[in-house]
């Protein structure tokens, strides 16, 4: 039994694949729409987690929390029970301005501006997508209605001084990210959110898959929080995607 996620290889019956969304509030509705007979597995803080199956492929959903602390406790837990594929879905901020909202991006690589991938490979090392899984994902998206976006993301630890918001309690954002946004901007990155530096990085070192869609739920050129209208459009577009995207893997690629 695995100390965080409370899985055993028994429960998870031979699944490879496994969807990663931040909110643990968000695994039973993805795993229901895979698959009706999707049933729980486990919940203790953050992960709580259910097995569905699709074209006859056990999949694990399994929340991480956010950012890249607890996103590493998952990935080594479940890696530990065999599980092979990776795919973050989240809700992402965009940083170039022509990026509607909501659109769909996603990661190729990684600006690593998170701690956790640091204690596993050094600053070097690149936090890359695996091909597959971005073939896969780019299917996905184009089953949605809304544009898509592909390319390099920036992974913050923090939301705020890190993807240099100011509407802070202090107002003040350390030197080291004083125009950080525009010089993302200037280096044609696509977005800001808080996981997939980690996930890309820590996958690439054990040796297996990762990939990351994300909806933008924001453009920061804009706006700094999404408008409620915007979020029940996002969630269906990332489900349309995640599926698909998991469809055309297995067709292709296992
Ligand atoms: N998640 C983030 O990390 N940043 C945003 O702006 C939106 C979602």
């Amino acid at each position: 039994m695995k100390y965080h996620i409370k899985l055993d290889k028994s429960m998870i019956e031979g699944s490879e694949h496994v969807i990663l969304p931040g909110d643990p509030g968000r695994v039973k509705k993805t795993a229901l729409l895979l698959d009706p007979q999707a049933k729980p597995l486990a919940s203790n803080r953050e992960f709580t987690s259910y097995l569905a199956t699709l074209n006859n492929k056990k999949i694990v959903v399994c929340s991480t929390g956010i950012g890249g602390p607890s996103v590493s406790i998952a990935l080594e837990e479940l890696a530990a029970l065999g599980l092979k594929y990776f795919f973050r879905i989240g809700t992402t901020g965009a940083i170039q301005p022509d990026i509607k909202v909501p659109s769909l991006i996603i990661t190729t690589g990684a600006v690593r501006l998170d701690g956790a991938s640091t204690h596993y490979a050094p600053i070097e090392y690149p936090a890359v997508a695996d091909i597959e899984i971005v073939n896969s994902l780019i299917a996905g998206a184009k089953a949605t209605d809304s544009p898509c976006h592909v390319g390099i993301t920036a992974s913050s630890d923090t939301f705020y001084p890190g993807q240099e918001r100011y509407d802070t309690f202090t107002g003040y954002v350390p030197k080291k990210f004083q125009n950080s946004f525009e010089e993302w901007k200037r280096l044609s990155v696509l977005n800001y959110e808080m996981e997939s530096a980690t996930l890309l990085t820590i996958i690439n070192t054990f040796g297996l898959h990762a990939g990351c869609i994300s909806v933008a739920i924001v453009n920061r050129n804009k706006e700094e929080a999404p408008d409620d209208s915007i979020l029940e459009k996002s969630e269906q577009d990332l489900a349309i995607a995640i599926k698909k995207a998991l469809e055309y893997h297995i067709d292709n690629y296992c």
